[in-house]
């Protein structure tokens, strides 16, 4: 029986409740802490009413609780790295919220701490069924050698979004980075998934040699709501392209095609369908929950010796962090897009920010692989240029918010 401590229990944390409570159920596993600062009355009187215990600090967990064996970290992003070092330096094992942590240094930092391996990264798609079937298929050289991965998805967002949380739409606060925006934060999945579907064995991710990427904001925001992405792997000589928004008024549901010598392959409506030219392909919606306590199996698997290694440990993401810390320095920063192409829509009785074309140049980058500066674009004035990724080993993210590594500032506010 593995004991969990929670560190956030509101938002995600929530759902991560409930998938402790479902391996108790099966005699796997127990909630014993929680951390949380800002506790809803009622959850504080339930959780202490089934004996587990409370802190409002994280340190206080774990100085207090020498019993415990594991940690999920479902907090905000600018926690991530101080709360994962501090579990580390524990010896826990951590279930860690994705996005890992914001900047390469911070990864690499966390990956040299992590001797023993022992922090699992909660990128749930990757255990999704159709995503381990597009896999094993590309593995086993169905589609011939993959050529091409173009990805893209349109999640609209609206004031509500933004006005959740003290660190949405921030790039850093406090001194801490944050980087949140579609691919860094709610789509950061379809980042992620790419390096999966990149790489060499059927657990295996890659991390491309090199990327080129534009930035751009509509909404008034410190940080970004639009953004596109290219890249090549230099082991494999894969191709990829891929763009992301909020600033839709339509969804258009993440959509990977793969392309390959012998054929070609789409996972479509957020992952939930499988279609090949070659033959049967698959249907299989599967939610959050579902997806997590798939995710939760694999890492009480893995404490338990039953599997080798978790479904993202966390040096598997070092592709999605290099190609999104070079993405904005490709970027030269953040680009406003100019009011002239941005329309104002209520929905729910809220504001959504809808930029003109942009639907349409998500689909285009997911067609031909085309930047949204080469699409002839009006908006699209990033004048993107190629970062190699093996020299990216630091980004700094200062308070004047200027991101630089030693050779190249760049500016990120407007
Ligand atoms: N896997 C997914 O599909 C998915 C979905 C949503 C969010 N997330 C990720 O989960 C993380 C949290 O996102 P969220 O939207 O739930 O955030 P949130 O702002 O709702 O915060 C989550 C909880 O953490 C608590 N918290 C804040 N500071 C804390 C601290 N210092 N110590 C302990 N608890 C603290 C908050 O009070 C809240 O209860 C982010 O990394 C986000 O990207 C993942």
């Amino acid at each position: 029986m593995i004991r969990f401590g929670l560190i956030g229990v509101g938002g995600i944390g929530s759902y991560h409740r409930a998938s402790i409570e479902r391996l108790e159920k099966a005699g796997k596993g127990r909630l014993i802490a929680v951390a949380e600062p800002s506790p809803l009355p009622e959850q504080k009187t339930a959780l202490e009413a089934l004996g587990i215990r409370w802190y409002s600090d994280y340190r206080s967990l774990l100085d207090e609780e020498t019993e415990l064996d594991a940690v999920t970290i479902a907090t905000p992003i600018p926690f991530h790295y101080e709360m994962a070092s501090a579990c580390i330096h524990r010896g826990l094992w951590v279930n860690l919220e994705k996005p890992p942590v914001p900047l390469v240094q911070q990864l690499r930092s966390l990956v040299a701490a992590d001797t023993e391996r022992r922090v699992s990264v909660g990128f749930q798609y990757i255990g999704s069924t159709c995503m381990q079937e597009l896999k094993r298929r590309i593995v086993a050289g169905d589609f011939g050698r993959i050529q091409e991965i173009h990805a893209g998805g349109c999640w609209p967002r609206l004031d509500g979004y933004y006005n959740r949380s003290p660190w949405a739409g921030r790039m850093i606060r406090d001194g801490n980075p944050i980087f949140d925006g579609p691919a860094t934060n709610a789509l950061a999945h379809l980042v992620h998934n790419v390096m999966f579907l990149a790489g060499a064995t059927e657990s295996d991710f890659d991390v491309p040699s090199e990327v080129e990427g534009e930035m751009y904001r509509a909404r008034p925001i410190e940080s970004y709501d639009t953004a596109c992405l290219r890249g090549k792997f230099g082991r494999s000589g894969i191709r990829f392209a891929l763009a992301v928004t909020h600033a839709t008024e339509q969804c258009l549901p993440f959509r990977i095609d793969v392309r390959g010598s012998k054929g070609w392959a789409r996972l479509g409506n957020d992952g939930a369908t499988l279609e090949t030219n070659l033959g049967p392909g698959l249907n299989r919606p599967e939610t959050t929950q579902e997806l997590l306590d798939r995710n939760y199996d694999a890492f009480v698997d893995v404490l338990r010796g039953d599997r080798d290694h978790f479904e993202t440990r966390l040096q598997d993401t070092l592709g999605y962090v290099s190609a999104t810390n070079g993405m904005l320095l490709s970027s030269g920063g953040i680009h406003d897009i100019s009011r002239a192409h941005i329309r104002h829509y209520t929905k729910e009785e809220q504001t959504g920010f809808s930029v003109a074309f942009l639907h349409e140049a998500v689909k285009h980058t997911l067609l031909n692989g085309k930047l949204f500066s080469e699409q002839g674009i009006p908006w699209a004035t990033a004048k993107p240029r190629p970062v190699r990724l093996a020299e990216l080993t630091h980004l700094l993210l200062d308070g004047d918010l200027t991101a630089r590594t030693d050779a190249h500032p760049v500016q990120v506010a407007a």
